[in-house]
C-alpha cells in the first residue's frame, strides 16, 4: 500500500535523465567491440559473393603468407559445430558444415590476423571458388515464384497461421461496399547506429563472449549448444547495446563464428561486422505482400475481412512476419479469416524488426480502414469509431486496458483534424505544395517473458539492483533504478543498476516490448522483499526504535524504515545493518506470473495523425506535422518514453518514404547495402513531433501498471504517412516505400 506521500515522492514516472548518459556521451560505456582483452586479434568475416550455389575451392595460401595473419576459418578446418535442434534458430547456425551457399553475404568464414586491416586485406586474398546456381529471388511474381506453403503455427509464440470466424468469403461477397486490394512491403533491415559484434575468449572450456545483443541468457544457451558444453562454461556479458530492434534479439553465426576462430586460433579474438556485411546474414524484415478484402455495409460497419499475408522466407530457416494478427482482434468484424503464407527464396533468415507483424500489417489494414472511409465517404477517424471493438473478438476476451477512444480524441484535437478537407488533392500550401492529413491507428500486444532480479543493501547504505537483462538504448537501467528507489525508498543516486551478464539473476530478451514491466516487475519483487528483510532485522533488534512493532505497520522510508502509525519512529538501513554486524542484506525476486493472463486480452493501442507536404511536380513528400498519443498504460520515465515513440515514428516514416533493399535479380545480390543506398530519416526528415500518452495504469498486466512501448509508436506509422499522402494527391500507394515516381503523372 502506498501513502499520498509516497506517491508524491515516487520518482516512477518522472521525467529523468538516462542514468547512463553521461557514460554514453562521453564514450565511458564500453560496446562489444570495445572490451579487448590481453592479447586479442582481431576478426573479419569472409562472406560469400554469389547467392546460390557450392564452394568449389577455397585458396588461402596468399592470405595466410601475409605477415600478422593467424588463421583463416573455412568449413576446411572448422569442425563440428552443429547447433543442434532446438526450434527455430537451428540451421543459421549449423556454421561452416558444408560447401553451401544459400544467400548472398552468407557468412562462409572468419580471418583473424594481428590488426583489423591486416585481417581486412587477408579476407581480399581469400579466393573463393564457386559453381553457381541461378538463385531464387522472384517473390514478386506469384507466377514465377515457388508455390507458397502454409507454415506451422509460429514455433513458440501461440500465434496461429490461419484464422476463421463466421464466413468471411460469404459476407464479402454479398456486402453493399467492398474492395479487394493487395499492399505490399519492401524487405526493410535494421540498421542500429552499432553493427553486429563480438569479443570471444577462451580460457580452457571456458568460454566468455562480450556480445551485441538483445538477450546474454539466449546467446550463452545457444554457444554452449553449438560447442557442446555446459551452459555455466559460457559468460556472455552485454552492458551496452547500440540499438537491435529485433536482429540481435536472437544469435546469428558472426557471435559463435567468433567464438570459433578464437578457438582455433587460440587467441582472443574481437569481430566488429562492417555495415555492408550486415545486409543478409543477420536478418531483416521480409518482403510482405497483403491482399486484403473488405466488406462493409453502407454505413460503414464491416461484415467482412480477408487478410491473405504472403512472404517471402529462406530456403533453410523458417520465419513467419505475422502481419494478420491484427486483423484479428483490431476492429469489431463478425466474419474475419487471416492466413499466412511463406514463399521460399535464396535469400538469409528473415527475423523480427520491431513489431514484426503488426508493422507491415497495420500498414495494411489501417491503409485499407482508410480506402473504406473513402469508400463510404465517412470520416477517417469516424469509421474506426464505428467499427471500435469494445473485446477481443477473436478469442472472445475482454481487453485488460483499452483507451483507444480517447487517443483518436485527443490526437484530433491536437493535429487540428477538424481543419481537414476531406476531398484528396484539394489543399494547398502558399508555395503551392499539396497538403494532406492522414490518420492510422497503433498496437502492440502485451508479452511477458520470465526474468530475475536481486537486490542488495550494503553497510554504507548503498544499494545493488540486478538483473540478467539489457539495455538496447530504450532506458532500462534508468528505469529500472526508478523502479528500485520508490521501493526502497532511497535516491536514485544511492542505487547502482547491474544488467548484461549472464552471471545475474536471468532474464528474458530484451524484445517483444518487454523488458521494461517483466524486468521491472522481478525488480519491485527483490526490492519489496529486500525491504521485508530489513524489517524483519528491525522489529527483531531490541535497539531499533522499531523493535516489536508488526511488521505491517512499517514501510520503507527515506533511506529506511517508518512506522506507518507513528511517523516519529524511524530507523535507517545504514543503522540496522550496523547493529546487525550484517555487511549486506539481500533478496531476490521469485517468479511471478500474472494471474490475470489468460483472462484479458492485452494490448498497447494508439493513433497517429500526419501532415504532409507533396510536391505536385517531383512527388516528394516531406512530413510536416506529427502527432502520437499512445495507450501503453503508466508511463516510467516520461523522458525515454516520448524517445522511444520518437524512434518508433521515425523508423515508420523511413518505412513509409525511403527504406528498401533491392536485390539484383540476375544475380541474388543485395544492391543497396551501406547508407549511402539504403535510406533511413535523418534530422532534416523530421519535423517537431507531438507525442502523449493517455497514462491510465493497467495493473492487469502487472504490478506497475505499465506497458512496454518500444514497438508500439512504429505500427500504423507508415499508413498514416499513406494516408496522407493520399489526402494530399488523390494517388493511394500500396505498395511500400512512397518513392516519388508513384506519385508523380
Ligand atoms: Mo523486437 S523486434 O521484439 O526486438
Amino acid at each position: 500500500m502506498k501513502t499520498d506521500e509516497k506517491i508524491q515522492a515516487a520518482v516512477l514516472g518522472k521525467p529523468l535523465n538516462r542514468v547512463d548518459g553521461r557514460a554514453k556521451v562521453t564514450g565511458q560505456a564500453k560496446y562489444a567491440a570495445e572490451h579487448l582483452p590481453e592479447g586479442v586479434k582481431y576478426g573479419v568475416l569472409l562472406q560469400s559473393t554469389i547467392a546460390r550455389g557450392t564452394m568449389e575451392a577455397i585458396d588461402d595460401s596468399q592470405a595466410l603468407k601475409l605477415p600478422g595473419v593467424i588463421a583463416v576459418v573455412t568449413h576446411k578446418n572448422s569442425g563440428n559445430n552443429k547447433a543442434g535442434k532446438s526450434g527455430m534458430f537451428d540451421n543459421e547456425l549449423n556454421l561452416l558444415q558444408s560447401n553451401k551457399i544459400f544467400h548472398d553475404r552468407q557468412n562462409i568464414g572468419v580471418v583473424v590476423a594481428d590488426t583489423y586491416e591486416i585481417a581486412c586485406q587477408a579476407a581480399a586474398l581469400v579466393k573463393v571458388t564457386y559453381k553457381e546456381e541461378k538463385p531464387i529471388v522472384n517473390v514478386h511474381d506469384p507466377s514465377s515464384s515457388p508455390p507458397e506453403y502454409a507454415p506451422a503455427d509460429n514455433a513458440g509464440l501461440g500465434i496461429k497461421t490461419d484464422t476463421s470466424r463466421g464466413d468471411a468469403q460469404k459476407n464479402w461477397q454479398g456486402a453493399p461496399v467492398k474492395f479487394h486490394h493487395t499492399y505490399s512491403t519492401p524487405r526493410e533491415v535494421h540498421c542500429p547506429m552499432e553493427p553486429h559484434a563480438t569479443t570471444a575468449m577462451w580460457e580452457g572450456d571456458k568460454l566468455t563472449v562480450w556480445d551485441a545483443t538483445q538477450g546474454v541468457s539466449g546467446a550463452q544457451s545457444r554457444l554452449a549448444a553449438i560447442f557442446h558444453i555446459p551452459p555455466e562454461n559460457v559468460r556472455v556479458i552485454c552492458p551496452y547495446t547500440g540499438g537491435g530492434f529485433g536482429c540481435k534479439g536472437s544469435v546469428w553465426s558472426n557471435t559463435p563464428l567468433t567464438a570459433l576462430a578464437a578457438k582455433i586460433a587460440k587467441v582472443p579474438v574481437c569481430l566488429n561486422m562492417k555495415r555492408t556485411q550486415t545486409f543478409g546474414p543477420v536478418g531483416f524484415r521480409p518482403y510482405t505482400s497483403q491482399q486484403i478484402r473488405m466488406g462493409a455495409d453502407k454505413s460503414g460497419k464491416l461484415t467482412a475481412i480477408i487478410h491473405n499475408a504472403r512472404m517471402e522466407v529462406s530456403e533453410f530457416d523458417e520465419f513467419v512476419e505475422n502481419c494478420a494478427i491484427v486483423t484479428r482482434f483490431l476492429y469489431s468484424c463478425p466474419n474475419v479469416q487471416t492466413t499466412h503464407r511463406l514463399v521460399k527464396q535464396s535469400i538469409g533468415k528473415p527475423t523480427w524488426m520491431r513489431a514484426p507483424g503488426e508493422t507491415p500489417g497495420t500498414f495494411a489494414l489501417e491503409s485499407a480502414m482508410d480506402e473504406l472511409a473513402a469508400a463510404t465517404d465517412i470520416d477517417p477517424i469516424q469509421v474506426r469509431l464505428i467499427n471500435y471493438s469494445e473485446k477481443d473478438e477473436e478469442n472472445n476476451l475482454p481487453y485488460s486496458n483499452k483507451n483507444l477512444r480517447r487517443c483518436y480524441e485527443l490526437g484530433a484535437q491536437k493535429i487540428g483534424w477538424d481543419k481537414r478537407n476531406p476531398k484528396p488533392r484539394s489543399v494547398h500550401d502558399d508555395s503551392g505544395l499539396l497538403v494532406g492529413m492522414g490518420m492510422a491507428t497503433a498496437t502492440y500486444p502485451v508479452w511477458a517473458f520470465p526474468s530475475h532480479a536481486r537486490a542488495v543493501i550494503a553497510q554504507n547504505g548503498h544499494a545493488t539492483v540486478q538483473s540478467g537483462s539489457q539495455d538496447i538504448g530504450t532506458g532500462t537501467y534508468t528505469i529500472m533504478t526508478q523502479i528500485a528507489a520508490d521501493e526502497l525508498a532511497l535516491p536514485m543516486d544511492k542505487i547502482t543498476f547491474e544488467l548484461g551478464d549472464t552471471r545475474l539473476p536471468p532474464a528474458g530478451v530484451s524484445g517483444g516490448s518487454t523488458s521494461a514491466t517483466c524486468v521491472g516487475t522481478a525488480v519491485k519483487d527483490a526490492c519489496d522483499k529486500l525491504v521485508h528483510k530489513m524489517i524483519a532485522l528491525a522489529v527483531a533488534d531490541g535497539k531499533s526504535p522499531l523493535h516489536g512493532m508488526k511488521p505491517a505497520d512499517i514501510e520503507a522510508h527515506n533511506g529506511g524504515l517508518q512506522s506507518k502509525t507513528d511517523r516519529t519512529k524511524s530507523d535507517r538501513y545504514v543503522e540496522i545493518l550496523k547493529r546487525s554486524g550484517k555487511t549486506e542484506l539481500e533478496a531476490r525476486s521469485v517468479e511471478n506470473l500474472n494471474p490475470e493472463a489468460g483472462k484479458y486480452s492485452m494490448h498497447s493501442f494508439g493513433a497517429h495523425f500526419c501532415e504532409v507536404k507533396v510536391d505536385p511536380d517531383f512527388g516528394s513528400v516531406r512530413i510536416s506535422r506529427w502527432v502520437a498519443v499512445i495507450d501503453g498504460g503508466k508511463i516510467f520515465n516520461m523522458k525515454t518514453a516520448v524517445s522511444q515513440i520518437y524512434g518508433g515514428i521515425i523508423m515508420g516514416v523511413g518505412m513509409a518514404l525511403m527504406e528498401e533493399s533491392l536485390m539484383d535479380p540476375r544475380y541474388g545480390r543485395t544492391m543497396n547495402a551501406d547508407f549511402a543506398e539504403y535510406h533511413v530519416p535523418v534530422h532534416a526528415d523530421i519535423p517537431d513531433l507531438h507525442v502523449e500518452f493517455v497514462q491510465i495504469p493497467d495493473y492487469k498486466a502487472n504490478p506497475l501498471g505499465g506497458h512496454g512501448i518500444g514497438e508500439i509508436g512504429i505500427t500504423g506509422a507508415a499508413a498514416a504517412v499513406a494516408n496522407a499522402v493520399y489526402n494530399a494527391t488523390g494517388v493511394r500507394v500500396r505498395d511500400l516505400p512512397i518513392s516519388l515516381d508513384k506519385l508523380m503523372g
